[in-house]
């Protein structure tokens, strides 16, 4: 197994077209990013269209001591330009109008499509001048909750165009999740589908959505349009399809089909301030509630673009794909915004790595000759177990980078994916970000940076990682503390919707000084960085982040349940689950029936990816003397693993041995 020891030199071969092509080349851009942004992002910023140009004597501008006012960051403010015009009508006059911007591959193999710049471009505008006509305007929010189809694109495009805001969630969220995100944004209009298929299994969008704006009502919040693309009529569906319906209301639904084709294919782009905001994300808080992630105009772009051009060296032939769905971060940032700054075709495809067989993402590359390739650790190791030969059919030889992100990376399926998936000869850029970075801020360039499994590496440009220890001290050289940064880079968001307060006390007041992003990091005597795991109190399962706050008041919320202690357990797959504690009311019972309905409640309530993998009944938990219970030592208890060091500390220690007599069998 490699180590922190074992290197892998990047194929020389590749390196000489890198745009980077050495570490010297590298280190200098990265110094003058640090040294000069002005010039650095000042020269990009060429590559792209202000109707009101860039002032230089205001180009960034920060404060992130929190002691000393408020925290903010702006970059280029004053400047003007509008997203959607640099990424679609640029595109189109530099003639790249008949370049394919996306190929769709639907669930179904024989489901295919593919759009060029000039249609789409065609297509967002129809929709922007739809969106007019339902009294959007500059600044609203919009709610999507979209399957992987092109319209998801061009909806967000669209929002673009107009000055909207659009605020996507994943839609595996449920219906609950959903309100409280359309509630909490007060979006009025909402973009959505019939339905999806996944595999074999149907996903019933417009049901779900249908749900998510009654429950908003009860709240007090209208959502007075909804627009429904109809999308399983074509769908190629399995043959033991069930008819659905989709539930459509008067007055409120319409469809897309209905009002689109209808409108013009002209519209005139809103020229937005750098600092307009672009979009909004969800993403898991510690305390449970949701963070409503801002990102704004000029910033964002420039380092959508630059990171994508870079990290994924992305030439004008090349075929990129990355698997992220939509309504995640990496959907936003690597599935439309940086690939389309950079007039890249990209492939997009709807269904499950497992359907119709569990080759098909190995397919995919293949029928597309895909060359850069971008999915989770998660996924990886589900398809590890697989075996090699079902890879082995596939001719992948036109891979040239291999991208992770979402979770640190195992050595092991480092070494799976760099053998089997890339040959030897394809450099893989393990990408460390968040929501909240907007883009990647830890990677490892291809070609040049020389790779060790299960490290981030180094900085991005214009990024300045830091590692503090727990009174805030810095560490320098070799050692292990919080991952933290000491400026802005323009991608990285702005603030919390509606909740400044919020965003200062949640990433700037516990190292005044510092955005804290909530992940611990090693960096070792060759200065490459490790990211550790979350440091707060959340989980990454599959890639999701979810808090385990947010589990345990829904847990409690059951009448069974009095007290509940939820933690993360190492998963071979999912890399992270949630393993349970839940103390039980007096008259009730501990049974099967309560562990169905404690699931399902948090399938219902968060969605299906949040389900526990175990429950455990614990008569009690154990506590300090103030009462604070104990994770270190649930954690311990969830891995079994006796080393749990003092616990002199405890109020009870008799609770710990019995937690870890009654682990249940399936833990
Ligand atoms: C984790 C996803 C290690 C980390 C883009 C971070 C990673 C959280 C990596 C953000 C990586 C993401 N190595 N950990 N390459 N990439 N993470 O907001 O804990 O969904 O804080 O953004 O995922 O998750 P988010």
């Amino acid at each position: 197994m490699p180590s922190e020891k074992s290197i892998f030199l990047p194929n020389p071969d590749m390196a000489r077209d890198c745009y980077v092509n050495s570490l010297k080349q590298y280190k200098e851009m990265y110094k003058k990013s640090i040294d000069n942004p002005e010039e650095f992002w000042g020269e990009i910023s060429r590559d792209f269209h202000w109707e009101t140009p860039i002032d230089f004597n205001r180009f960034f501008r920060y404060n992130f001591d929190i002691t000393k006012g408020p925290v903010f960051t702006k970059w280029l403010d004053g400047a003007t330009t509008n997203i959607s015009y640099n990424l679609l009508d640029r595109n189109v006059q530099n003639g790249n109008g008949n370049k394919i911007a996306f190929y769709w591959e639907g669930n179904h193999p024989s489901n295919q499509k593919s759009i060029t710049y000039a249609e789409l471009l065609g297509e967002v505008c129809r929709f922007a001048n739809v969106l007019k006509s339902k009294n959007v305007q500059k600044g609203d929010r919009v709610a999507v909750y979209m399957p992987m189809i092109l319209e998801a694109i061009v909806t967000m495009l669209a929002c673009t165009r107009i000055g909207a805001i659009h605020s996507l969630v994943f839609a595996g969220f449920s219906s609950d999740s959903f309100a409280e995100r359309i509630t909490d944004c007060k979006a009025r209009v909402l973009v959505t589908a019939d339905g999806a298929w996944r595999g074999e299994k149907l996903i019933k969008l417009k049901t779900i959505c249908n749900q998510a704006m009654d429950i908003c009502q009860q709240k007090g919040h209208t959502v007075d349009t909804c627009i429904v693309v109809s999308h399983l009529q074509r769908s190629v569906t399995p043959a033991s399809a069930p008819k659905y319906e989709t539930p459509m209301r008067d007055c409120r639904d319409i469809w897309w089909h209905d009002i689109v084709p209808k409108a013009s294919t002209k519209c005139q782009p809103e020229w937005m301030d750098a600092e307009d905001p672009l979009f909004m994300l969800y993403t898991s808080g510690s305390t449970g509630k949701p963070k409503g992630v801002l990102h704004t105009t000029g910033g964002y772009l420039l380092y959508a673009a630059t990171t994508f051009k870079y990290v994924f060296d992305y030439k004008p032939q090349d075929v990129y794909w990355c698997t992220a769905d939509i309504g995640w971060i990496t959907g936003h940032t690597y599935v439309v915004y940086g690939p389309l700054a950079n007039a890249a075709t990209s492939v997009i495809y709807e269904g499950t790595p497992f359907y119709p067989g569990n080759d098909r993402l190995w397919e995919i590359v293949d029928k597309y000759k895909v060359n850069q390739f971008y999915t989770a650790p998660t996924a990886i190791r589900a398809l590890m177990k697989f075996g090699d030969d079902i890879v082995k059919k596939h001719d992948l030889s036109s891979l040239r980078i291999l991208g992770s992100v979402g979770e640190p990376i195992n050595p092991e399926a480092w070494l799976w994916y760099y053998k089997l998936i890339g040959k030897e000869k394809c450099s893989i850029v393990d990408t460390f970000w968040q929501t909240e970075t907007g883009g990647h801020v830890l990677t490892p360039l291809p070609g040049v940076t020389p790779m060790k499994p299960g490290a981030a590496s180094f900085p991005f440009f214009g990024v300045q990682p830091v590692l503090l220890d727990e009174c805030g001290k810095e560490i320098k050289g070799e050692g292990e503390g919080y991952l933290v940064f000491s400026r802005p880079w323009p991608g990285l968001m702005r603030t919390l919707f509606n909740n400044h307060d919020r965003y200062e006390t949640t990433y700037f007041s516990k190292f005044p000084g510092y955005y804290c992003t909530g992940d611990g990091a090693r960096r070792d005597s060759d200065g490459y960085l490790w990211v550790t795991g979350r440091v707060d109190d959340m989980l990454n399962v599959s890639g999701h982040l979810m808090s385990t706050a947010e589990v345990e008041s829904l847990l409690t919320e059951h009448k069974s349940v009095s007290e509940a202690a939820v933690v993360s357990k190492p998963h071979p797959i999912k890399g992270e689950c949630l393993y349970c504690f839940i103390t039980i009311t007096e008259d009730a019972v501990y049974n099967d029936k309560l562990l169905t309905e404690l699931k399902q409640l948090i399938r219902e309530r968060i969605g299906p990816f949040a389900q526990p993998d175990v429950i455990q009944n614990a008569p009690a938990l154990p506590k300090t003397r103030s009462g604070k219970i104990m994770r270190r030592i649930l954690r311990k208890i969830a891995q079994n693993d006796k080393d749990i060091g003092d616990i002199s500390t405890l109020a009870d220690g008799g609770v710990v041995d019995l937690l870890f007599k009654t682990r249940p069998a399936n833990a």
